[in-house]
């Protein structure tokens, strides 16, 4: 958890990323967009990065290759993105949902020394998301199958995203009230003349 010193003068700077993990349907793009826009940062979303790298869809790495090969593809793209943030840029990052589950990944982002942020929710809320994103806008998810498979994931899953830096509840809180919540909880800074600058 983040904690920060007492008796300080003056505040530590902020940390210059975050790193959003946690299930499917836990509104790792939508609260990373927003926190993205309220601290002038740029929001950056894993999976798509393994698309443009790799010249397809995730959908279309687990159908045509396997998921043995989307989370080799999905190690290698994480570890060229931190790379990119020990260059100075100021990101918001959304993992997909198993990305903090394997251990490799964990380690390299532990040793990046990035905060990361597990956004949770009810698994029976994470499951209403998901199938109302795959109705209204067409979200294909290879490993969302039914909801007793979705919930056991969930339950195996849940150790390892408590490994984060800080925790935080989605359920029943609207997106833009959640990314403000990170941005205390965190100890965000937004830049002089920023984009997203409250006046
Ligand atoms: C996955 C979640 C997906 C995507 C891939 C695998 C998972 O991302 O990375 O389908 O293992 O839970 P979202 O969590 O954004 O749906």
């Amino acid at each position: 958890m983040f904690h920060r010193q007492a008796g300080t003068t003056r505040r530590p700077p902020g940390p210059g990323a975050v790193i959003l993990i946690g299930f499917m349907g836990a509104g790792k793009s939508s609260v990373g967009g927003a926190l993205a826009r309220q601290m002038g940062w740029t929001f950056e979303d894993l999976d798509e990065r393994i698309e443009r790298r790799n010249g397809r869809k995730v959908q279309e790495i687990f159908r045509d290759l396997g998921e043995a090969e989307f989370r080799r593809a999905e190690h290698e793209a994480l570890k060229e993105l931190l790379k990119g943030l020990r260059e100075g840029a100021e990101r918001v990052i959304a993992l997909g949902g198993g990305a903090f589950v394997q251990k490799r990944n964990a380690r390299l982002i532990e040793a990046g020394g990035v905060p990361t942020v597990f956004l949770d929710a009810d698994v029976d809320e994470l499951w209403r998301r998901c199938r109302s994103q795959a109705e209204q806008q067409g979200t294909e998810r290879p490993l969302l199958g039914g909801l007793e498979g979705f919930r056991e994931l969930y339950e195996k899953r849940r150790p390892h995203y408590m490994k984060a830096s800080w925790r935080q509840e989605t359920g029943g809180k609207n997106i833009e009230g959640i990314a403000e919540e990170l941005v205390q909880a965190l100890g965000l800074r937004r830049r002089e003349g920023r984009r997203g600058e409250k006046q």
